[in-house]
């Protein structure tokens, strides 16, 4: 039944811990506005998002009127200097007025999340539990950042000897640069933009060139709630703009998500001028995530846990499982198990209520991973069918002779497996932490011992243990990675805001 199938993932998330009903409480399923144990109502949402109901009408965003786009440099230029015009008025309103508009713009994000959802689906490819997954971290990034600017930027006294007053203030920076992938176009690009509005910032918001439209409607809901043209500026454009923008020296912060080379890329580009200030760079980027199994792990909720870590979303995301280690006594069952589960699978339009797995983004990315899957296929262990009409990657998975085997970051449904030996926990963790990259790990075992050593030895952002490795809540799993994997500091944690601001202390005499 599809959709009791959606139903099920739209509401597997963890019932977590009841909060104080003043702090920020994330979306986990069936709360308010998203009841989607309502049958009939998830009905009516797959009929919207497959196109069943009217088309959807982008609300345009105000981008920079009547301007061409085809000099990078100068849009660029004209760009950042709109937004540093507005910022001064923007970092002196109140924290409380711009957290206000953070949480209007959440409940604009609920209202219109059929439309959200419908753009997710044809633009970005996504399944139906991906896109409804999409809006709740986008209104929940909005809802934590609001909280915690009000609780977290407020001015603290500071002790000092008598006669002195100390203050510490957290002010906006300037104009940041927000640059966001393709694969979470609203959740991502939406809580960079929050982040960086809600500390005073002036914003230039540059989405991945795949996904303008959900970032047009995002950013045209910005503006709705009050949130001044100049303050949040869309910047439609690939990779080109990107780089004119990092090259603006007037610039005060950037904050990337994206692959590893791009974020080199940018931090190169931002040390090569000896003139230019020294700005923050937060860049959040991919990784090589093992899983590591042990013989002790529950086999039944191992498979759903691979299945669900590689294959949902079509491996498109940061955190998916890339490398799946299995200790030596329980390889073959696991398999087996898992090559079951796999062909229950369904690859298919992502609209479809019944489907699994979706297409991938665009050709380029269908070519890399359809030429790496053959490149291997005398090791393919196990593959499934998938229809040959459009951008499809059978979820497959590849045996290596060793972790080291996995070089690159495979950006999809291609599961590369080896195995380790008994007593080689601690040494297999660290073989993984060479690969430099620390994004994310599994572990499933049912030994305490276990979970301790991969916790101490890990150098990852974020560690799973007995569950799946993808989907991170904010607020209660701040994500993102160390090493190769990005700089910190973590979307949805409590850290996340400071890096935006200048920290100013004025020490008076009294
Ligand atoms: P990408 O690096 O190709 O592009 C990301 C963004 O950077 C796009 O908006 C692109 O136009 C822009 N860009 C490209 N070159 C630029 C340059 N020289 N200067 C400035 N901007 C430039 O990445 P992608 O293919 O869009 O996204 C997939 C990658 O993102 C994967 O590696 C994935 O692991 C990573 N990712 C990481 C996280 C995380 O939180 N760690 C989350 C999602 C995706
Ligand atoms: N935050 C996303 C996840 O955890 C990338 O899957």
């Amino acid at each position: 039944d599809p959709v009791a199938k959606i139903a099920a993932v739209g509401g597997s998330r963890h019932p977590g811990i009841p909060l104080p009903k003043d702090l920020f409480e994330p979306s986990r399923g069936n709360s308010e506005g998203l009841d989607f144990s309502d049958r009939a109502e998830l009905g009516r949402v797959a009929r919207v998002v497959s196109g069943g109901d009217k088309a959807f009408e982008a609300k345009p965003a105000v981008t920079s009127a009547g301007e061409q786009w085809s000099d990078c440099g100068i849009e660029a230029k004209a760009m950042v200097s709109r937004a540093l015009a507005a910022f001064p008025t923007w970092d002196a309103r109140s924290i409380e007025d711009r957290a206000g508009c953070l949480d209007r713009l959440a409940d604009l994000l609920e209202q219109e999340r059929d439309t959200l959802m419908r753009i997710c689906v044809q633009e970005a490819k996504k399944t139906i539990p991906d896109a409804l997954a999409e809006v709740r971290e986008a209104v929940d990034f909005c809802r934590y950042y609001a909280q915690q600017a009000r609780t977290g930027l407020q001015p603290i006294e500071l002790p000092g000897p008598t006669g002195e007053r100390n203050v510490l203030r957290m002010n906006g920076r300037g104009v940041w640069v927000c640059i966001a992938p393709w694969n979470f176009p609203l959740a991502i690009f939406l809580g960079q933009v929050a982040a960086a509005l809600v500390t005073g910032n002036a914003v230039v918001a540059k989405p991945a060139p795949q996904t303008p439209e959900i970032a047009a409607f995002a950013v045209g809901l910005a503006h709705g709630v009050g949130i001044p043209e100049d303050v949040l500026i869309l910047a439609p454009g690939g990779p080109d703009l990107g780089a004119a923008l990092v090259e603006d020296s007037r610039i005060a912060g950037i904050a990337f998500t994206g692959s590893t080379a791009t974020a080199k890329r940018i931090a190169r580009a931002l040390l090569d001028d000896e003139e230019r200030p020294i700005v923050p760079l937060i860049a959040e980027t991919g990784g090589i995530n093992a899983m590591i199994v042990d013989s002790t792990a529950l086999p039944e909720q191992v498979v759903v846990d691979v299945v669900t870590s590689a294959f949902r979303s079509a491996g498109q995301r940061c955190s998916a499982l890339r490398l799946l280690l299995l200790q030596e006594e329980i390889a073959e069952r696991t398999l087996e198990m898992l090559a079951g589960a796999m062909d229950t699978l369904i690859v298919g339009d992502p609209a479809l209520p019944s489907t699994d797995v979706g297409p991938v983004i665009d050709q380029g990315a269908y070519e890399r991973l359809m030429g790496h899957r053959e490149a291997m296929r005398g090791r393919w262990l196990k593959t499934i069918a998938a229809p040959d009409n459009g951008l499809f990657v059978p979820p497959t998975l590849i045996r290596v002779d060793q972790i080291e085997d996995v070089r690159k970051e495979w950006f999809g449904p291609l599961l590369h497996v080896a195995t380790w030996k008994s007593g080689e926990l601690a040494a297999t963790v660290e073989r993984v932490n060479r690969s430099g990259f620390g994004l994310t790990m599994g572990l499933h075992s049912r030994i305490a011992r276990a979970a301790e050593t991969v916790e101490e030895v890990a150098t990852v952002g974020n560690l799973y243990v007995n569950r799946s490795m993808i989907g991170a809540i904010v607020g209660s799993q701040p994500f993102g990675g160390e090493g190769l994997s990005g700089t910190g500091p973590k979307a949805g944690g409590p850290h996340y805001l400071p890096r935006f601001c200048a920290e100013r202390v004025t020490s008076t005499d009294t």
